[in-house]
């Protein structure tokens, strides 16, 4: 039998399932001492919402499903290993895509049929038909408040404070009317500095990410407030208190996208400045999260004592705050680099991801795939959201037009030419934005022009031989180049009922298990998506129309509940 799909497909036993209302609750007394044949009532922290295992939204759901059906396979709870249950073993293809179980003999639904590879094959193609109501088939969106960047559109009478309370408060309101599953504050830990000056397009004066989330947590009550935290500046100790409170004040809806931008210009803002190499930087990011649990944990039938020896931390000591409801944050990674891919196959449990394209993310999936599998984890227990702009229209055509206008605005001349210089290391004030690239090749030797940036590309000689090749092709300005590179690919352009369907797409082609939205202005820039593009996918059938059953933010995730053996510990 073969099965593209989830290890963990649910195969409901002869069992009827169907999701109403809860039946009325007996007033049997249940306080007797236990006794064999006897009822063992459980307590659930929060509704079911739903029995049925191939719907099954949220972990409480699943704990229930469990009870009445059989799983191909079942996860050890001590070590996180995925052993056997009704598949006695399995094989699975290089490539991650294909898996073969080899069934137990013998097995019988209740009603006595035997269980066959057509039971599994009709169980997994249940979920398929199933559409909309299965929650392998919806849409996840998230919300991207951001930090440095250079597609806000200022000049829009929506674009408004990137520091004052009340622009946070905006944006995060509207990502929870519209039922987001988390409000991501990206963060730039110095002021970029462009030829000596502050890079103009930079918040001057960006609020402490911890404290606005703290502060957003208070007007919110069940979308996640995940913060971007560098594990090569900060402390442990330090860190890991603020994320444990952060937790503890939102209720169990905190998350830390764990950075490691490394640079020095940025690290002389702290007390350990300098630099690590990129290989030092993620085994110090592993070593931080790693002993970050070890804190978050060190109240499970402990006095929250530790003590951790490593090359990087050398601390001991108890660590103040008791267990939180999710015990530790959900921990998100960004970085694409392969270090950067490995540590969140370890230690992440969401990947922002910075693929724009659909082919291109999916090979980003397989790859993280086979990464999660040399380490023993399942799929599902990582989630990846690339980043994704949208612009609307009453009419495509409108769309398209908009697009223009928006990407006309975010590449002005002073801005083309910041750009260019970005890359080719030299003053190029001079030169017409609207004119030709410059005669000048780039000087290599002056990477600093620009310093405090997050260098995605690392060979700036073979960007600028790009760049003139594209240009002269296309015969396009300093400006139109600049648009053309510098824009967020993958941005879906069209009417609501158009955008919604691509985002439907997307999800069902598995190219993402959610989206971070990336609007072109701040605040003002999600009201638009949640009024007009969120309804149209609940039409659709495809994403929630309630927080209903979701009470942490690894709830709202679909994530398993959190468990310190699926993570694995650094390698010295
Ligand atoms: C989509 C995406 C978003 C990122 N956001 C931030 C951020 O907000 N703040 C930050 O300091 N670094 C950010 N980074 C930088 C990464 O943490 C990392 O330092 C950088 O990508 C280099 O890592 P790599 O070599 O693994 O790619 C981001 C990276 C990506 C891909």
């Amino acid at each position: 039998m073969t099965a593209a799909a989830s290890l963990t497909a649910v195969l409901c036993l002869g069992v009827l399932t169907s999701c109403g209302t809860a039946a009325g609750q007996g007033d049997d007394d249940y306080t007797g001492p236990p006794v064999n044949g006897g009822t063992l009532r459980v307590a659930f922290d929060a509704d079911i919402t739903c029995a049925d295992g191939q719907q099954a939204g949220n972990n409480t759901a699943l704990n229930v499903s469990r009870q009445i059906a059989d799983s191909l396979t079942d996860q050890d709870p001590e070590t996180g290993e995925i052993v056997p249950w009704l598949a006695e073993s399995w094989d699975v293809s290089d490539d991650s895509t294909t898996f073969t179980f080899h069934l137990r003999y013998g097995v019988t639904f209740t009603d006595g049929t035997p269980f066959t590879a057509q039971s599994v094959k009709d169980n997994l193609e249940g979920i398929v038909d199933l559409g909309a109501k299965s929650s392998l088939g919806s849409t996840y969106l998230a919300a991207h408040f951001p930090g440095v960047n250079n597609t806000t559109v200022w000049a829009d009478p929506d674009s408004g404070s990137h520091i004052e309370f009340a622009g946070f408060e905006h944006f995060a309101r509207t990502a929870e009317r519209g039922l987001f599953d988390f409000l991501f504050l990206a963060e730039g830990l110095r002021l970029r500095e462009h030829k000596g000056q502050v890079f103009d397009q930079d918040v001057v004066g960006r609020p402490e990410t911890a404290t606005v989330l703290s502060a957003l947590a208070a007007v919110t009550t069940h979308i996640g407030v995940t913060g971007t935290f560098n594990s090569t500046f900060n402390e442990p100790y330090d860190l890991a208190r603020t994320l444990a409170t952060l937790d503890r004040v939102s209720g169990g809806r905190a998350a830390w996208n764990v950075v490691t931008s490394h640079n020095a210009f940025t690290g002389a803002n702290f007390r350990r400045s300098g630099y690590l190499d990129g290989a030092d930087r993620y085994r110090r990011a592993a070593d931080f999260v790693s002993l970050a649990r070890t804190l978050w944990e060190s109240h499970r039938g402990s006095d929250g004592s530790f003590d951790w020896h490593s090359d990087f931390f050398d601390v001991h000591g108890t660590f103040p705050v008791p267990e939180t409801p999710q015990i530790s944050p959900v921990i998100f990674q960004a970085g694409d680099s392969d270090e950067g891919r490995d540590f969140a196959a370890r230690h992440a449990e969401v990947i922002f991801s910075a693929h724009t394209e659909a082919e291109d993310r999916k090979a980003f999936r397989t790859d993280i795939d086979q990464r999660l599998a040399a380490v023993g984890r399942r799929p599902d227990s990582l989630k990846i959201y690339p980043g994704i702009s949208d612009i609307l229209g009453d009419t495509e055509a409108e769309a398209q037009e908009r697009y223009r206008e928006v990407r006309h605005a975010q590449v002005h001349g002073p801005g083309a030419i910041a750009f260019l210089e970005q890359v080719w290391g030299r003053d190029l004030s001079g030169y017409d934005p609207d004119g030709p690239l410059p005669d000048v090749g780039p000087d290599l030797d002056n990477a600093d022009i620009t310093r405090g940036r997050v260098r995605h590309e690392k060979d700036y000689g073979a960007v600028a031989r790009r760049w003139r090749a594209l240009a002269e092709e296309k015969n396009l300005s300093i400006r139109e180049l600049v648009t053309e590179v510098s824009g967020r690919g993958g941005t879906l352009i069209g009417t609501p009922a158009q955008v919604a369907a691509k985002f439907d797409d997307l999800t069902q082609q598995r190219a993402a298990d959610g989206f971070i939205v990336v609007p072109h202005i701040t605040p003002g820039g999600l009201d638009e998506i949640v009024d007009r593009v969120v309804p149209e996918l609940q039409d659709r059938g495809v994403y929630r129309t309630s927080y209903a059953g979701s009470t942490t933010l690894r709830d709202n995730l679909d994530l398993p509940a959190y468990n310190h053996s699926t993570s694995q510990e650094v390698s010295a």
